[in-house]
């Protein structure tokens, strides 16, 4: 395997850490790029259950190295409380990495995450509130506090000091919050600092390094293509760039060295939060999905929405991130129906279109055109390509060629060996 990244397809949640997982054997180094614990990745090895939120998922293999980029937002008491949990179950993190000049989650970013949301009313966004998006606003105003202005004390004091004073007067005025002490943030984040300097690098040079020795480097992405900032349901997105072209960003390496992306989808459609949803099932349908397939969100818990594939989506997710190829996960769930269907078009206006549209206007317009196929029975048990249902095999060949991408690998369930890979790595 050479270096590749794993994107979400689809709006998060696609199953991209049971991947990174089962590719993970494979890697060497396993990289996260953008996002910070929003994400959250539910890896079952040895019949054990792990719930990641910002650590790689590679971490679960001793002899891996895992990094997490200057791309990533780091709340640093949610980092420490996720070492602990895996310490807790014996798992060594020495093998962990973070950013030197990756953006530091503080306590007023949570905060005025919580409070903007509340203050939209109806017009929420739907976010996590852990604070990924005040983060990264201030990552952009340039008054962001990095990872090693953190392990600088003088330097970190005097930039809090200038932030809490801005924040503090925002949060009295615009929400009547009473806001933060300055000597209390300090004083513990001063005591994360000393927790987090062991794992403090410059990351980009291990990534390029690994890369110049013919390590195999593995991008892990978090969330999906429809939550980027550019790419997707704008303003119903997270603030960073989950695409494929935020590894060179978020990892800092150039675009030639990455050389395959793959694509993670589900067999059919989900989303959590606010926002437009074509294939959206509203009924009886879109609730077994929900059920038989868990869709409840890892990090809040909320029902996800569920509906049937979308290809105007993957297809612009393929063209977007450059796929090269596509991991289809979850058609456990939706064997046993007696149809299945997948979104070919949509319809607008009285016209058909197969790109997918800027404003979430028109995406509410939107009417799927779908296709309907003979549906499957159980196939968790499965191993090999040529031994699915033909209906299946007939649903699959056309999203490869809705999609314009070949599908490399598929999943039939939660376990490691419920994978089916038809083209290797
Ligand atoms: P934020 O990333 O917390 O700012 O939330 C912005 C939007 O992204 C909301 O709709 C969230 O529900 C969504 N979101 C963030 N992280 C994930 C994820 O890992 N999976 C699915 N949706 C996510």
């Amino acid at each position: 395997m050479p270096s590749m990244v794993i994107v979400g397809a689809q709006w998060g949640d696609e199953g991209k850490g049971k991947l990174t997982d089962y590719l993970t054997n494979k890697a060497d180094v396993v990289v996260r790029y953008q996002g910070g614990n929003n994400a959250g990745h539910t890896v079952e090895v040895d019949d054990q259950q792990y719930k990641l939120q910002l650590i790689p998922s590679g971490i679960l293999h001793a002899d891996k190295l895992n990094i997490i980029g200057n791309g990533v937002v780091i709340d640093p008491e949610a980092f420490l409380g996720e070492i602990k949990k895996l310490h807790d179950r014996d798992i060594p993190t020495s093998n962990l990495k973070i950013s030197d000049r990756a953006h530091i989650i503080l306590p007023y970013h949570k905060k005025i995450d919580e409070l903007s949301e509340i203050r939209r009313g109806s017009n929420d966004i739907g976010t996590t509130k852990k604070g990924i998006g005040p983060a990264y606003m201030d990552k952009t105003e340039r008054i962001g506090i990095r990872v090693c202005d953190l392990m600088k004390k003088d330097v970190f004091a005097e930039r809090l000091k200038q932030n809490i004073e801005i924040k503090n007067q925002y949060l009295k005025e615009i929400f009547g919050f009473e806001g933060y002490s300055y000597d209390e943030v300090l004083e513990k984040y001063l005591q994360y600092a000393e927790q987090l300097r062991p794992y403090v690098a410059d990351t980009s040079v291990l990534v390029y390094n690994s890369i110049k020795a013919n390590k195999r480097v593995l991008f892990e992405g978090a969330q999906g293509t429809l939550l980027d900032l550019d790419y997707g349901t704008y303003p119903y997105v997270t603030s960073s760039h989950p695409v494929a072209g935020g590894v060179c960003v978020g990892a800092g390496i150039g675009p030639s060295m990455i050389q395959k992306a793959v694509g993670v989808v589900k067999a059919y459609t989900t989303r959590v939060g606010k926002g437009p949803f074509p294939t959206e099932l509203h009924d009886s349908t879109g609730e077994l999905i929900r059920q038989k397939g868990f869709e409840f969100g890892t990090v809040t818990g909320r029902a996800r929405r569920c509906g049937w594939f979308d290809a105007v989506i993957v297809r612009y997710a393929a063209r977007i991130s450059g796929l090269t190829g596509l991991a289809i996960t979850k058609l456990d769930t939706i064997a046993g129906f007696d149809k299945v269907k997948i979104c070919v078009g949509y319809k607008i206006n009285n016209e058909i279109i197969r790109d997918f549209p800027a404003s979430i206007e028109d995406l509410a317009e939107c009417e799927p055109i779908y296709e309907e196929f003979n549906g499957w029975e159980d196939v968790s048990n499965i191993t090999e390509y040529k031994k699915l249902p033909t209906n299946l095999i007939r649903y699959l060949e056309r999203i490869e060629e809705l999609c314009e991408t070949r599908i490399s690998i598929l999943s039939v369930g939660p376990k490691r060996d419920q994978t089916i890979v038809i083209e290797e790595f």
